[in-house]
């Protein structure tokens, strides 16, 4: 790791162990142009800075700066002043005009790393919340400025010694004596040229979150993006550029990952000359914010990396940045209690003896945490209400909540509880009371969704009665988890109390907001167990890592479904920031049967735990679960610490799906085989497996077979096809001395 400035030729080069970056300031106007990224280099490559094609001329000559700006590799482009491609920032002056552009004024290098002040972010070591001390890390920070507007703006990158990721975000400053509206301010704009590049992203919709689509790039825009106050259920905040036939172990990636929870567009442009820019950050739809004077805008991290040896390395890389610099939870290297959750179990329909009926059965079969999901509170009794007004119905929970919470710890589990501190519904005391506290827009019935609407959080007196809530019920009794949920999406964008110039800040406030609320609840409540949900896994996104080790990842608990979408959130996310549970069948979701076992086996690549009615599934289930408990801990810490290897995808072959991790010092590895569709005279399967020692030996357990780490990654081994379908098995591979 290491950034140094050349004086000569006016480049920074910013490295990591295998990566260089390289910017470059130009002509006497002192453009910032992006010079390279890619595999470490030992000298910097000027030349690509200069494009000698028509109609570009590579020098101080005014007439042709319309050609130089919309050619030019511009590492920050403005906006309105000849370079026609997506921008990365615009603004309304004082004057209505809204043209921008930032040009080199200084720079300074850092040990360290600047602390965003509200958002979440990356860190090098002083921000764990277990006081775990983490890798140095390195930053640039080059100051910039439009003279004509006297806006100032100053690009960060960070780099950490342990990783191969480069982290970038982007701070504005209003210089002048007026307001300037910030129409659009992205955190990262990326030039290179196109090579025949393919772009991945993350698609989905509830129950089928994050499914991966590649699409070649073609020319003008190809963007994915979110404007419902959330990251969603539809589109990902990430994006990876892959070189054409890129796999998981060979080719050129780039992955770009949006460390924020709300509003965001990624998009590439390819361009007239062949060259394609990658942009990233806060969606520009419907955003205006005013800088008054002397102010300034954060805008939240992009975390790049890129791999020269496929998506397995970037995915692995990905996975090391987050357990090492931006998940803060104590838990996140600890084993997570196995839990059960009542929703598939009893969904509104429950009271205080059959949270403790299922409490006893769990105990039994070494399950170590109830959580209690929606429906205890108020008069709710369905998703029609009481949303806002969080006060134990005791109809249902005789004796109240603490009461509940003593009985299950004197069973032996520890209590967790559900809570969607965000909402309110138009039925409930809280609205009755405040029904200006909902985001609307006066004159226009708001819109609903699950029948509730948005707390407008922006407003202080709400931020406060939300946190005063969360923290009477978890102060109420022993409570360890919470599951914090958001069950939708904001609509109609009006506060009562932001002004007619600032309505377009509603949805980064609310972000802001949220975050500032999961802050004091990691402040207040730092052994808490803190699992983020959204309607499923709608806010499952680096921004809501730094709060939480785990979110949970879908309300799709079917296994052969969860397949391909753990396949979409692992190519970023830890395995140990999966919420994945055992269910019963037929599934909920899809009305699919599909063994026990392979239930199990594939909630354990993630944070494993059930959610299901321990006392009334099949006696031969219940029978597992002890067995399967037993598998979550020995397997625990090695699925939690590993490296990710994806050797085969249900998605593209539609027969079977494996994949594995194997611990960072390579003395054990655990691979999963699915055999989703049994197919008939294929009575085995040849895999290589993949991240053994080539020389070291290794035990295949329970074949009682001894190979070479090399034998099984080149030569590979048979697997025996299980009977059936939905069928599936673990691979343990232990180093022998
Ligand atoms: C959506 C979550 O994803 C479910 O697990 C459950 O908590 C429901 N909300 C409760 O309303």
């Amino acid at each position: 790791m290491n950034i140094t400035f050349n004086k000569e030729n006016n480049t920074f080069k910013i490295d990591t162990e295998n990566t260089s970056y390289i910017i470059g300031i130009v002509d006497e106007e002192a453009f910032i142009g992006h010079i390279y990224y890619g595999p470490k280099l030992d000298e910097v490559p000027l030349h690509l800075l200069r494009i000698d094609e028509n109609p570009f001329v590579p020098s101080k000559n005014n007439r042709d700066r319309g050609s130089f700006m919309d050619t030019f590799p511009c590492e920050f482009p403005g906006n309105g002043l000849g370079d026609y491609r997506e921008g990365a920032v615009e603004v309304i002056d004082c004057e209505g005009h809204s043209a921008v552009n930032f040009t080199y004024d200084d720079y300074k290098i850092i040990d360290g790393k600047t602390v965003i002040n509200g958002l979440p972010q990356t860190f090098e070591n002083e921000k764990s919340l277990d006081g775990k001390m983490g890798a140095k890390a390195k930053s640039l920070e080059i100051y910039a400025s439009d003279k004509s507007l006297s806006l100032k703006a100053v690009l960060r990158y960070t780099v950490f010694e342990d990783s191969d990721a480069l982290i970038r975000s982007v701070k504005i400053i209003n210089d002048s004596q007026s307001s300037i509206y910030l129409t659009k301010v992205l955190s990262a704009s990326f030039d290179m040229d196109s090579e025949n590049y393919e772009l991945l992203t993350l698609h989905g919709s509830w129950a089928r979150e994050r499914q991966i689509d590649v699409r070649p790039i073609g020319y003008g825009k190809t963007s994915v993006g979110s404007v419902k106050g959330e990251s969603s259920h539809q589109e990902h905040p990430f994006m990876a550029l892959l070189e054409k036939g890129a796999t998981q172990e060979k080719g050129k990636v780039y992955g770009f990952n949006f460390i924020y929870s709300g509003n965001f567009l990624a998009q590439v442009e390819k361009s007239q000359f062949d060259s394609v820019r990658a942009v990233m950050g806060i969606n520009p739809g419907g955003f205006k914010w005013e800088l008054k004077k002397g102010e300034s805008f954060e805008a939240p991290e992009v975390a790049l990396v890129y791999s020269n040896e496929g998506l397995g390395k970037m995915s692995r890389t990905y996975h090391d940045l987050y357990r090492n610099h931006l998940i803060r939870s104590p838990y996140k290297d600890k084993e997570r209690p196995i839990l059960i959750n009542n929703w598939e179990a009893t969904y509104f329909d429950f009271n205080t003896e059959k949270l403790l009926d299922i409490a006893r059965e769990a105990k039994k079969s070494g399950i170590e945490m109830l959580v209690m999901d929606d429906g205890w509170f108020g008069k709710r009794n369905d998703d029609n209400s009481s949303l806002g007004d969080w006060n134990v119905n005791e109809d249902k929970l005789k004796g109240g909540l603490k009461y509940l919470v003593d009985e299950v710890n004197k069973i032996g589990l520890k209590f967790g509880i559900w809570m969607e501190p965000e909402m309110i519904s138009p039925d409930s005391d809280l609205y009755r009371a405040h029904p200006d506290w909902a985001i609307a827009i006066p004159g226009r019935v708001p819109t609903r969704s699950r029948n509730q609407y948005v707390l407008d959080l922006t407003r202080p007196e709400v931020l406060e009665h939300t946190w005063n809530s969360i923290k009477t019920v978890l102060e109420s009794a022993n409570i360890e988890y919470l599951k914090w949920d958001m069950n939708r999406q904001i609509t109609d964008i009006g506060s009562a109390y932001l002004g007619k110039d600032n309505q377009g800040e509603l949805c980064h406030r609310f972000a802001l907001a949220v975050y500032e609320l999961q802050e004091r609840l990691v402040k207040t409540f730092p052994n808490l167990l803190l699992e983020n949900c959204s309607g499923g896994g709608a806010r499952f996104d680096p921004g809501m890592l730094y709060y939480g080790p785990q979110i949970w990842c879908s309300d799709d608990t079917d296994a052969i479904e969860r397949l391909g979408i753990q396949e979409g959130t692992a190519l970023i996310y830890p395995l140990s920031s999966i919420g994945a549970h055992v269910s019963d069948c037929p599934n909920h979701t899809v009305g699919r049967v599909t063994p026990f076992e392979t239930r199990g086996h594939v909630a354990l690549a993630g944070t494993f735990g059930y959610e299901l009615d321990i006392t009334k599934i099949p006696e031969s289930d219940r029978q597992q679960i002890p067995e399967q408990t037993a598998m979550y801990h020995k397997y625990h810490s090695l699925v939690r610490s590993g490296d990710y290897y994806r050797i085969a995808s249900y998605r593209e072959n539609r027969f079977y799906d494996c994949y594995g991790v194997v611990s960072k010092d390579k003395s054990e590895a655990l691979f999963t085989f699915v055999q989703v569709v049994g197919r008939p005279n294929y009575h085995s399967r040849l895999i290589r497996f993949a991240g053994l020692d080539p020389d070291a030996k290794y035990l295949i357990e329970g074949e009682n077979e001894v190979l070479s780490g090399r034998t099984i990654m080149e030569a590979g081994i048979f697997v025996q096809n299980p009977w059936g379908d939905y069928k599936s098995k673990l691979i343990h591979f232990v180093r022998q001395q």
